[in-house]
């Protein structure tokens, strides 16, 4: 059911703020963690911003490989999400510890992560100064593809669509709201 997603429209998967999966490889080594500071940033080109901590293996692997995915994860995953932000790659395969899928991405080397429900894939904007200052990240989205069951014709349709499809915004200590009942004004 993942469905490209014209990039022209990808600001769309992250307007809504949802949580996301960063994806990272080099060097043969994979690794995926949890981060809720992340944005869209600009209409096209697409990009986007994220926030990747120096402690973080994620950093290690996108500094050296130059790019990332971020996947935004269902409900169903909550848990993996839970664990992918709260241990570390350096010392523990996430994918087999936690039991978190992998899909091969369109443009990147670093996986797209199952259970998802929308992939941006990105090319790191270098800005050193932000990177080292305020660990934040920018990148240029590159590929997007989302599952059609709740990301269609460039908007998300949750209303009538499994909630396990529903996406997670997180506010701290483990806790998330899901996404709610559309209003359009
Ligand atoms: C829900 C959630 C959101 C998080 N958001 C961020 C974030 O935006 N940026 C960040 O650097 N770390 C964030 N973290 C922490 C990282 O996911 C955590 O440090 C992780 O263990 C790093 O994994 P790694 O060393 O394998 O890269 C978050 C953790 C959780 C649980």
């Amino acid at each position: 059911m993942r469905t490209p997603v014209d990039l022209s429209k990808a600001y769309r998967l992250l307007n809504h703020g949802p949580v996301t999966l960063v994806s990272s490889a080099h060097g043969g080594h994979q690794n995926v963690m949890a981060a809720a500071w992340c944005m869209p940033l600009d209409f096209s080109p697409p990009k986007v911003a994220v926030v990747i901590d120096k402690s973080t293996y994620t950093r290690e692997l996108v500094e050296a490989s130059g790019e990332f995915v971020l996947n935004i994860p269902g409900r169903a995953i909550a848990a993996q999400v839970i664990g992918a932000g709260g241990q570390s790659g350096r010392s523990l395969d996430k994918f087999s510890a936690l039991g978190i899928g992998r899909l091969p991405a369109d443009r990147l080397a670093a996986p797209l992560i199952a259970g998802c429900v929308g992939w941006l894939e990105c090319r790191v904007i270098r800005e050193p100064h932000n990177e080292q200052a305020y660990d934040l990240f920018l990148g240029e989205v590159i590929a997007a593809s989302a599952d059609a069951r709740v990301f269609r014709d460039g908007h998300w349709h949750f209303d009538d669509a499994d909630a396990a499809l529903r996406t997670l915004h997180y506010v701290a200590g483990g806790q998330f709201y899901v996404s709610g009942e559309s209003l359009s004004v």
